[in-house]
């Protein structure tokens, strides 16, 4: 096994894919959407333009909402002329036409018939300093956590860390996670302003449980039959991971756990895990039709993880085809098979207070 550190630069699939490949994650966001309203409404503020910043925005779709309500709340503290700034962040190789578009034309978007919100772009990673200190007043971060920073240990027998077999594989994935979680809060607490409040939302998993077993497995195992029938090597199969996994309630709230109960001036001011929704299967249960299940599911797990495997394939010629055979395999052995998606979600409400 290699401990060849290798840094998460791919975001997700482009082209807008994402933006119509994420109902799961619009579907998650809306059960924290009443805690982001409660927190809109809380937060100080005085008579500077406010500022709303949406920390892993992807392609824009599943912003809406989010930011809509923010700016309906705070202007109905503020006055409707008040200036609102809404910065979206994501890594450098993200598809911004995409959000910008959608800024422009989704109907959903929170531009549509509004003046005096000024939407802009950062390519950076949020490992890194965004922001001078004290700017932000309202943080919106959804799905974006179960990234690491870095691929943090190759994976001998799957393509996810926390589905390996290997004590060893997990040892490195939960120090990768500690390590992750505690820069991400070190890097907003800078940047939030005395009172602002950042709402974080993820995968989450409860003690006796992952989640994901289904799917995740479902990517590996259409992975083997390409190894199986030649298309891959032992050695590709060995460099292809996706470094993302679901955390625990208690890992998320250790760096809280000493002293006051703050981190780096940040209080949780609520934190929870909540069973994880499965639009396809409520679908498929209607229907009896197995498809759309099939192609619901494979169009999101390509839409994350797609970028991350043709780049763990950049030296083959023919990469493209193989992630076309990899993600159609999976779809047909998803329709052969249909079943529930199993997974939580973890939300998280910091204040700050330091
Ligand atoms: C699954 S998408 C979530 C998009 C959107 N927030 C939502 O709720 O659907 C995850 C996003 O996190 C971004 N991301 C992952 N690691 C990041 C990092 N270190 N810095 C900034 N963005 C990151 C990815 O590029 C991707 O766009």
């Amino acid at each position: 096994m290699s401990d060849g550190i290798i840094p998460t630069r791919a975001a997700m699939e482009g082209g807008g894919y994402y933006n119509r490949h994420s109902a799961m994650q619009a579907a998650g966001n809306a059960a924290a959407l009443a805690l982001w309203q409660s927190a809109a409404n809380s937060v100080a503020f005085g008579d500077e333009p406010l500022v709303i910043v949406d920390y892993g925005s992807s392609q824009g779709k599943n912003s809406m909402d989010p930011v809509a309500i923010a700016i309906q709340a705070l202007r109905a503290r503020a006055g409707e002329e008040r200036s609102i700034e809404v910065i979206h962040t994501d890594l450098p190789s993200n598809d911004f036409t995409s959000l910008f578009n959608a800024l422009e034309s989704d109907p959903q978007s929170y531009m549509t018939g509004s003046t005096g919100i000024f939407p802009s772009a950062i390519g950076r990673s949020y490992y890194e300093p965004l922001f001078t200190p004290g700017r932000v007043h309202l943080g919106w971060n959804s799905w974006t956590m179960q990234w690491m920073s870095q691929h943090p240990v190759d994976i001998p027998d799957h393509i996810f860390a926390l589905h390996s077999k290997s004590e060893d594989v997990h040892k490195a994935l939960l120090l990768q996670q500690a390590r992750d979680w505690r820069l991400f809060l070190q890097r907003r607490a800078s940047e939030l302003r005395h009172d602002g409040r950042l709402l974080c939302l993820f995968p989450g998993r409860p003690e006796d449980r992952v989640g994901w077993e289904w799917l995740t497995s479902e990517l590996w195992h259409a992975l083997l039959s390409m190894k199986h029938d030649g298309l891959l090597s032992e050695d590709d199969l060995l460099h292809i991971n996706i470094p993302t996994a679901p955390r625990k309630l208690a890992d998320i709230r250790a760096p809280f756990a000493t002293g006051d109960g703050a981190f780096a001036g940040l209080r949780i001011e609520h934190s929870e895990i909540l069973p994880g929704p499965d639009l396809h299967w409520d679908a498929f249960e209607r229907t009896g039709d197995p498809l759309p299940l099939a192609r619901g599911w494979t169009g999101m797990m390509r839409a994350f993880s797609g970028p991350t495997v043709a780049s763990s394939l950049s030296a083959k010629p023919n990469r493209a085809a193989l992630v076309d055979e990899l993600y159609g395999r999976m779809e047909a052995s998803l329709a052969s098979n249909p079943r529930r998606h199993e997974h939580f979600v973890a939300v998280v409400l910091l204040h700050k207070v330091g």
